[in-house]
């Protein structure tokens, strides 16, 4: 490799590393344009039909046109934002994800509180971590293993929650001691299209995902195409309520 390649790659590298932490939302995960008008037809309704709905559930998938040129397509808001907030923020999506994406063949963009995700091929009911990010806040943690123990036991549960409990809607919020003054506060949610076992499976490999990247943070999230996972030295989800998972076991 030559010398300036190297640095190029560094430097691309480095881009990558250090991008998620910084930069600040939308993150777009686009593929390629594609050539079907129909699709961007169907692409136009889809959106089209999104802001309403924003403003009656935090979930719903669509199927829009025909066989070939059908759009496959949803949106998430998280558990805790109002329907005023998630058909705002599902506009912002929209905007974002016509420009950053524009007429790709499948598509997703996360803002802050939602993601919205688009394809020409069917994707409900299967869970996909390509396009996984993680994004973390740069301040490290002063016991990192103990936290991580505690972050892992702490998500685990919700994720049981989530994926397992109907009355949850495949989200679940709560927190965990970490020490006598400071507790842990985390987020778990799946898109409703998965099965129970599936939202865990992808809950739990965003965990270890999550806990092996960058478990010596004080927080962090991963921003994932089926689930997404969130945790916080403060109450992030301020005002929700809270579901209360087992009390962490003493002694480690
Ligand atoms: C884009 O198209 C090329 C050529 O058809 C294909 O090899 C590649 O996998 C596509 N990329 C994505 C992200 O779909
Ligand atoms: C944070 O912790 C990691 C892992 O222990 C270490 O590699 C890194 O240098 C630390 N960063 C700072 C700013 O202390
Ligand atoms: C939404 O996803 C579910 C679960 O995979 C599926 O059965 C249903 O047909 C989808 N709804 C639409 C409108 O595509």
């Amino acid at each position: 490799m030559s010398k300036t390649f190297q640095f190029i790659l560094l430097y691309f590298v480095l881009a990558v590393l250090h991008s998620p932490c910084s930069a600040d939302p939308p993150y777009p995960y686009c593929s390629n344009v594609t050539s079907s008008i129909l699709f961007q037809n169907n692409l136009n309704q889809f959106f089209s039909y999104l802001s309403t709905s924003a403003s009656l559930s935090i979930f719903k998938n669509f199927t829009i046109g025909n066989e070939t040129d059908r759009v496959y397509g949803l949106f998430l808001c998280l558990g805790f934002v109002t329907l005023d907030n998630c058909k705002k923020c599902v506009d912002t999506a929209i905007q974002d994800i016509i420009e950053l994406c524009p007429n790709n063949e499948e598509a997703t963009v996360w803002e802050e509180y939602c993601q919205l995700r688009y394809s020409n091929k069917s994707f409900f009911g299967h869970t996909d971590d390509a396009g996984n990010l993680p994004l973390w806040n740069r301040k490290n943690i002063s016991d990192p293993y103990k936290f991580r123990h505690v972050v892992r036991e702490l998500l685990n549960n919700l994720s049981s929650l989530a994926a397992f409990d109907p009355s949850m809607g495949m989200y679940a919020i709560g927190k965990a001691n970490l020490t006598i003054d400071e507790t842990v506060y985390g987020l778990v949610q799946c898109t409703r299209d998965l099965s129970g076992n599936d939202c865990f499976k992808c809950l739990k490999d965003a965990t270890d995902e999550i806990l092996s990247c960058c478990y010596f943070y004080r927080g962090a999230r991963l921003l994932s195409r089926s689930c997404y996972l969130r945790y916080e030295l403060y109450a992030f989800y301020e005002g929700a309520v809270e579901a209360f998972p087992p009390p962490p076991s003493t002694g480690n």
